[in-house]
């Protein structure tokens, strides 16, 4: 099992979901962890870690405001010395039409999902490149890696799409300061967040599409985060991991 004793790690959005199923599982290899989000439920997850004796801390953070990403940095450098890990997680999925969208809607989810991933990874990167070692890890989609999702989530598909153009882009020029960075593809995840995008009936027709027949645990996502956290994952960069029960196999 990794092991990710005395490394720092910044976790976007992890107030709920999958964010936070993250931030106590890092913690729970040893990361102490910096919890960024919007969210004031943050601070749940801090005492979440702590109850389990791991080391964590939060901080209000919008990933579209440059100037809080670049505090909370600093405020992990500060209270932990150092930022080993980033994971960008936190992401919006407002559904809209085609016909309905808004450019104030469209703007929001690049901005969240795109640009306030641009935002955290430029802001970690002069403390990774001066360690020469890091590890970031984007929590994209399947949407807009694999396949559509449903017709109303086409400026999330194109967000999540361009992380993953990002990450594998961004590998090549990582690779020699020793920073790997990797993106994640969940499939459908038991956050509550399926429920604000798809009826219950449409849920209920991806479970049976899916061959494990049934939705993933935030925590299995987690566990993938961290193995690609790992010390010894370093050969593991650009890399699209899909984690969906199979269901973009079919
Ligand atoms: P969620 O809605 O339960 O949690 C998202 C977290 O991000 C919340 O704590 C929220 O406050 C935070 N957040 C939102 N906007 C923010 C901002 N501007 N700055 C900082 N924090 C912000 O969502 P869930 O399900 O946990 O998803 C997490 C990530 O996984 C998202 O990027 C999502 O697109 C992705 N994902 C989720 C899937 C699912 O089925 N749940 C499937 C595929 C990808």
């Amino acid at each position: 099992m990794p092991d990710l004793t005395d490394r720092v790690a910044i976790v976007t959005g992890g107030a709920q979901g999958i964010g936070k199923a993250i931030a106590e599982d890092l913690a729970g290899r040893g990361a102490q962890v910096m919890v960024g989000d919007i969210d004031s439920r943050r601070t749940e997850t801090v005492d979440a870690i702590s109850a389990e004796g791991g080391t964590a801390s939060a901080r209000e953070m919008d990933v579209t405001d440059r100037d809080a990403v670049d505090a909370t940095v600093e405020e992990a450098v500060e209270t932990f010395g150092r930022v080993d890990i980033l994971v960008n997680n936190a992401g919006i999925f407002p559904p809209a039409s085609l016909s309905a969208m808004t450019e104030e809607s469209w703007e929001r989810v690049l901005g969240v999902n795109l640009t306030g991933m641009w935002n955290c990874t430029s802001a970690v990167l002069p403390e990774m490149q001066e360690q020469s070692y890091g590890r970031i890890v984007n929590i994209a989609s399947i949407a807009g890696g694999r396949i559509g999702w449903g017709p109303d989530l086409s400026h999330y598909a194109a967000s999540k799409g361009g992380m993953v153009g990002f990450t594998r882009s961004a590998a090549i020029g990582l690779a020699p300061h020793g920073i790997t960075i990797n993106a994640i593809l969940p499939g459908m995840i038991d956050t509550g967040a399926p429920e604000e995008v798809s009826s219950e009936e449409e849920i209920e027709a991806a479970v049976q599409m899916t061959p494990m027949g049934r939705m993933g645990d935030p925590k299995e996502i987690a566990f993938v985060v961290a193995m690609v956290c790992a010390q010894k994952a370093g050969f593991i960069t650009g890399a699209s991991i899909v984690v969906d029960g199979g269901y973009t196999l079919v």
